[in-house]
């Protein structure tokens, strides 16, 4: 742990090279300031584990950088260095956060016990993250299920990149797929469990809006910024920030999601400095971002900084054979929810859900599973149980063209009679109309082809 930087703030530069030169022998990287803004605008840009922080400093005092340092990152390990009279003062850090003080004149023995302890309790912190982040890995919702070999691959994807916790990654896939179930999945997976996981979906924030929320503003950067706020990317640090639906990202604020992903720095909107933040980006589409960069829709360049590590989730039809295991699975879930015992698929059921083309994916299969579940009687699921739309699909697929191309002008007319009778749920007169014949040249044509 002796690899720890330590930033020190002390404004008596003597006092300041001795502590510098005794904790650099015991192999610690040091940072050192004489003043409180001086010593911010470090801890902004680099990444420090433990502050010694001077109390009593020129214009801004200790306890003033002691609070700002804490909002910045409340785990931070801080230890105060004050004078012997300076007893309140000493308390008021402890009660703002402080790990620990030194009195002043102190051994330099003392320094180096009370540093080691104090980076001891800050990996103590980080071991109890880890052993709750285990606790939560075994949350069954963040599994995702299947057998196909491409779903295998994703898993050990998300083994793999759990453990590099600052690779920004970016996952594609239809709607319903689980996108964000792989990326609930990466943060609990990694180091950055125990912090903060935030979500926004960038579709659902009007474009003005939503650099504010990412960023945040300084106090009067704009006519309604009364107070500073903090944006999500701050709130974030330490932890992941889940960027949903990163597609429908407006241009302009490209290139400063880029600034984050290349700097781990940001500023807020009207503020002067950066902010130094520690985070993983992940970033989902539905639609596919390389087509959007074609159409110059999207930058390329921050296209490819977040390629670096890209999950593609395949729809739910090109891995059939996932579809009766995640059915089941489904179906033990809503047994439960339910309290009821549904402990057989009927053969018709499992062939229709196979069959089906799941435009919504996972999420749609889900959804009918529940339906199911609730409107059956015994303990099987039934034909009758599924929507209209696998039925249909089960009832006349679609020929493909070429085999269209094969087939008889009756036979066409028939077949299509029928989709559309189908489509209007059987309601003659709108099927007439959309046919564009009247009511009783269809009674005739359906007479004709025998459909009833
Ligand atoms: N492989 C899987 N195993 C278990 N559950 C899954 C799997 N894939 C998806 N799900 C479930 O399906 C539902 C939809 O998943 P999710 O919300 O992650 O999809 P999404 O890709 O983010 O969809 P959208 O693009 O519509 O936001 C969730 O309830 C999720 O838990
Ligand atoms: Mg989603």
């Amino acid at each position: 742990m002796n690899s720890a930087n330590i930033l020190v703030i002390e404004d008596n530069e003597d006092l300041s090279f001795t502590i510098s030169k005794v904790l650099h022998k015991e192999g610690f990287k040091l940072f050192t300031a004489k003043a409180g803004e001086e010593g911010l605008l470090l801890f902004r840009k680099e990444i420090v584990d433990l502050l010694l922080l001077d109390l009593k400093l020129p214009k801004m005092n200790g306890l003033e950088v002691l609070s700002r340092v804490k909002e910045m990152d409340p785990d931070l390990a801080v230890i105060m260095m004050t004078a012997s009279t300076d007893v309140k003062p000493a308390i008021e850090a402890m009660k703002r956060g402080a790990t620990d003080y030194l009195m002043k004149p102190f051994e330099l023995d003392e320094l180096k016990l009370v540093v080691k302890k104090a980076l001891e309790m800050h990996q103590l912190k980080i071991e109890v993250a880890r052993l709750r982040r285990d606790h939560v890995k075994a949350n069954p919702h963040d599994t995702l299920y299947g057998e196909s070999p491409r779903i295998k691959e994703i898993r050990k994807l998300i083994q793999i990149v759990s453990e590099t916790p600052r690779t920004s990654v970016l996952i594609q896939g239809e709607s319903g797929t689980g996108k964000e179930l792989v990326s609930n999945a990466i943060h609990t997976a990694s180091s950055r469990a125990g912090k903060p996981y935030i979500k926004i979906n960038c579709s659902a924030i009007p474009d003005n809006l939503l650099e504010s929320e990412l960023f945040g503003h300084e106090k009067g950067a704009f006519t309604d910024a009364k107070l500073m706020k903090k944006g999500l990317f701050e709130l974030a640090n330490g932890g992941t920030i889940f960027l949903d639906e990163i597609s429908s990202m407006k241009l302009g604020l490209q290139p400063k999601i880029l600034r984050v992903l290349e700097t781990q720095t940001f500023r807020r909107i009207g503020g002067i400095g950066d902010i130094k933040i520690d985070i993983r980006v992940i970033a989902a589409s539905n639609t596919d971002l390389g087509e959007l960069v074609k159409l110059k829709e999207f930058r390329d360049d921050l296209y490819y900084r977040l390629k670096v590590m890209e999950i593609d989730l395949p729809p739910l039809r090109d891995r059939k054979e996932d579809i009766m295991l995640l059915a089941k699975l489904f179906l033990q879930e809503f047994n439960k929810e339910f309290n009821k015992r549904v402990q057989k698929f009927h053969a018709k059921t499992e062939e229709l859900l196979v069959a089906y083309h799941w435009p919504g994916n996972v999420r749609e299969l889900k959804n009918v599973i529940e339906r199911a579940v609730i409107l059956t009687q015994d303990d099987s699921l039934h034909p009758d149980h599924l929507p209209i739309e696998l039925k249909e699909e089960g009832r006349s697929p679609m020929p493909e063209r070429a085999d269209m191309g094969r087939m008889s002008l009756e036979d066409m007319e028939k077949m299509h009679i029928d989709q559309v009778l189908q489509s209007v749920k059987g309601n003659k007169s709108q099927a007439a109309k959309i046919l564009n014949i009247s009511r009783s040249t269809l009674r005739e044509k359906l007479k004709a082809y025998h459909i009833s």
